[in-house]
């Protein structure tokens, strides 16, 4: 219970923080890929970012975390889903921690711009995170299921498209939900306030060139013309807490090398920014649209400017192809990549205010460009609040599932009915009354049972299992009744001296039909092996009888997760050599042994799961018309409280009773589940 509990909580814990770290990297993939590329360029590697590989990377990694979120959340594919974040929690500590000794980079990206820490702190939530999945691989199975096994996969499967879908549109579009400071309705001179400006110091430096040579320049001792520009950098000192939201923006004019961050901002009216970090690598199929811009642009006397970090000769390559007219302003790559997540893209201000922002794929036309900027309501955007969007977001993730799941558990309707039709399988209740009662009592027991039922017909298949000196006579009493009647037991041998024992054909001869083999408590106690078993098999159905062979697996087996192993191995060694003839006379019963007489029944998924997994070996050896034809039922503690709930589930037929059928209304309660 406690255990069940614990595992619950760190996994609940741990889908929470994958799903919303997952979601706000596939809101913001090309975000995530320029965090990858920081962490890269920290390991040496400069070139990932070529042919979209950090790009790709990122998404990869964001849908990744995101699914492991949704698979945890729901319980799917439990085991495998441990494993996988207990792997990627090992893998983020790690980095976190070079990140944290070696400062490769001062904030880790878990959380995108929602959520800024440092890199000490974001080791030591990866350690805790990283804690938090070991009870989950110890115990992966003690996940309550919010789903059924069958209908996982829908979840499972969907989880990937839409994640898929909405990185997609991320990367192409815009991020649906902008956490930056120059997201819509951003007033940038206000976000260049520092609350707290004391301590906070800028050094902007210019990186220029002459004849091959490169020299760092201050604003102070700017270089003539004669040097050409290459790059510019914006240092910080001072404490990162009073840092202004905006806090790396300088927009320079490149012949000057004069700051117009300011003069740009503070001048009332429209203008447009074409914001290009990187103009060699720019989308150079918008150029069309991009004259359409201008056009407008020059039309109503707004300005229109080109933001690059791109250097001189990049700036020259990019007019080449482009015809491109606007004058250009320089500023460093990092506050332009975060200003519009596309190259190029589009950012409309009013004033110092966003108002609009375009992709490259979404630049305006001329058709939609018609009138004066305040007038037109593709620049003058409604304002989404993040909640809105949220919903929104969730209504598409859990609406599409709906109609999924729907679809599926209708197809699995028709199945089931379709099958229900063709396959006959026999539903069974068997008591098992082991070493109870003498022969009086066995015999009243019977009596009891036969008027019962004879007065209420069962829904099902009855058998009772009892001792070898009620046989006899238990049998001739239920000659005409619905009640089958089955010995607990029979020899390896066919006759001859071996005292004490009973042979096949004797069980055979007092009228019973049945035979309980491979019980757990004969396997321990009388150290019955799996070959002995086989021969009692062969011998039983030799002599015509029915053989209910049991299987299941101890305590340690089934918290060492050997469950599956263990009953296949059981049929394997006793049964599984049968004919397709003689398969038709077994029924299985699966006993955890954890569960017999110990009050601990399984929970009827897990009970589910293994009879499917018995299933599903049957079909490997006697293919999938005899599997589905053949019983299997489930015992160990049940009674009739229980009895309707395991029943209820598609592959279990029945059970196989040993305390409850030791009175008739606790047995016939049983029976019952049927009905
Ligand atoms: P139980 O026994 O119902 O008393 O747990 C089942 C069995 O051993 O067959």
């Amino acid at each position: 219970m406690v255990r069940t509990l614990l595992v619950n909580l760190c996994r609940l814990v741990l889908a929470t923080v994958f799903i919303l770290s997952g979601l706000v990297k596939i809101i913001d993939p090309r975000g995530f890929s320029y965090k990858i590329d920081e962490y890269a360029g920290a390991a040496g590697i400069t070139d990932f970012h070529l042919a979209h590989a950090s790009l790709l990377f990122a998404a990869a990694v964001a849908m990744l975390e995101f699914s492991a979120g949704i698979y945890l959340f729901f319980g799917i594919r439990r085991r495998l889903t441990s494993l996988v974040t207990l792997l990627m929690m090992t893998v983020f500590a790690a980095l976190t921690f070079w990140s944290w000794r070696w400062h490769a980079v001062s904030d880790c990206g878990c959380f995108g711009d929602v959520i800024h820490l440092t890199p000490a702190e974001t080791f030591f939530k990866n350690v805790v995170l990283l804690l938090l999945c070991l009870p989950l691989v110890r115990h992966p199975r003690a996940q309550v299921r919010f789903i059924s096994e069958k209908s996982q996969w829908t979840i499972g499967l969907y989880v990937w498209i839409y994640g898929a879908a909405l990185c997609a549109y991320n990367v192409y579009m815009l991020p649906v939900m902008d956490f930056r400071p120059y997201h819509i309705g951003a007033d940038l001179l206000r976000a260049m306030q520092p609350a707290d400006a004391g301590d906070v110091r800028y050094t902007h430096t210019f990186i220029m060139e002459k004849d091959g040579e490169r020299r760092e320049f201050s604003l102070e001792d700017y270089p003539d013309s004669t040097w050409t520009f290459v790059d510019r950098r914006t240092r910080i000192e001072g404490s990162a807490k009073a840092l202004p939201p905006i806090h790396d923006l300088s927009i320079v004019s490149p012949s000057t090398g004069i700051d117009t961050t300011e003069a740009l901002l503070s001048s009332e009216g429209w203008k447009f920014l074409i914001v290009a970090p990187d103009l060699r690598e720019a989308d150079d199929g918008v150029m069309e649209r991009l004259a359409e811009l201008t056009d407008y642009c020059s039309h109503y006397g707004y300005p229109l400017y080109c933001l690059t970090a791109s250097n001189e000769e990049d700036i020259r390559y990019w007019q080449d192809i482009t015809g491109a007219e606007y004058p250009y302003l320089l500023a460093d790559r990092t506050p332009l990549r975060t200003m519009v997540r596309s190259n190029p893209g589009l950012v409309v201000l009013k004033g110092s205010t966003v108002k609009a922002k375009f992709p490259a794929i979404g630049l305006p036309s001329e058709t939609e460009l018609t009138d004066r900027a305040d007038r037109l309501a593709l620049l003058n955007p409604d304002l989404e609040t993040h909640l809105r969007m949220l919903l929104r977001l969730l209504l598409w993730f859990v609406g599409p599932l709906f109609i999924l799941t729907l679809l599926d558990n209708l197809y699995r309707l028709i199945i089931h009915i379709k099958n229900k039709k063709r396959i006959m399988r026999k539903h069974i209740v068997a008591g098992n009354w082991k070493m109870n009662k003498n022969l009086q009592e066995g015999v009243a027991l019977a009596k009891e049972l036969k008027e019962i039922l004879a007065a209420e017909k069962p829904n099902c298949d009855v058998i009772i299992g009892t001792p070898f000196i009620h046989l006899a006579t238990v049998a001739d009493l239920l000659k005409d009744s619905c009640i089958a009647v089955s010995a607990e037991n029979c020899a390896d041998k066919e006759s001859g001296a071996y005292t004490g024992e009973v042979s096949a054909a004797m069980v055979k001869s007092t009228g019973a039909e049945y035979v309980i083999l491979g019980h757990s408590e004969r396997r321990e106690y009388y150290h019955e092996t799996p070959a002995i078993l086989k021969e009692k098999v062969d011998l039983a159905l030799a002599n015509g009888l029915k053989v209910i062979f049991c299987i299941g697996e101890s305590l340690a087996e089934r918290e060492a997760n050997k469950q599956e192993a263990v009953c296949k191995a059981e049929l394997q060694g006793s049964v599984f050599h049968l004919s397709a003839e003689q398969w038709k006379n077994i029924v299985i019963a699966y006993e955890p042994i954890w569960a017999i007489g110990t009050g601990k029944t399984a929970t009827a998924e897990q009970a589910e799961e293994i009879h499917a997994f018995i299933r599903k070996c049957v079909a490997e050896v006697y293919g999938e018309a005899a599997a589905q034809e053949t019983s299997i039922l489930y015992g160990g503690s049940c009674k009739a409280s229980n009895a309707p709930e395991l029943f209820g589930k598609e592959d279990i037929d029945g059970g196989l009773i040993g305390g409850a059928s030791l009175k008739a209304p606790d047995f016939k309660g049983i029976i019952d589940a049927w009905k």
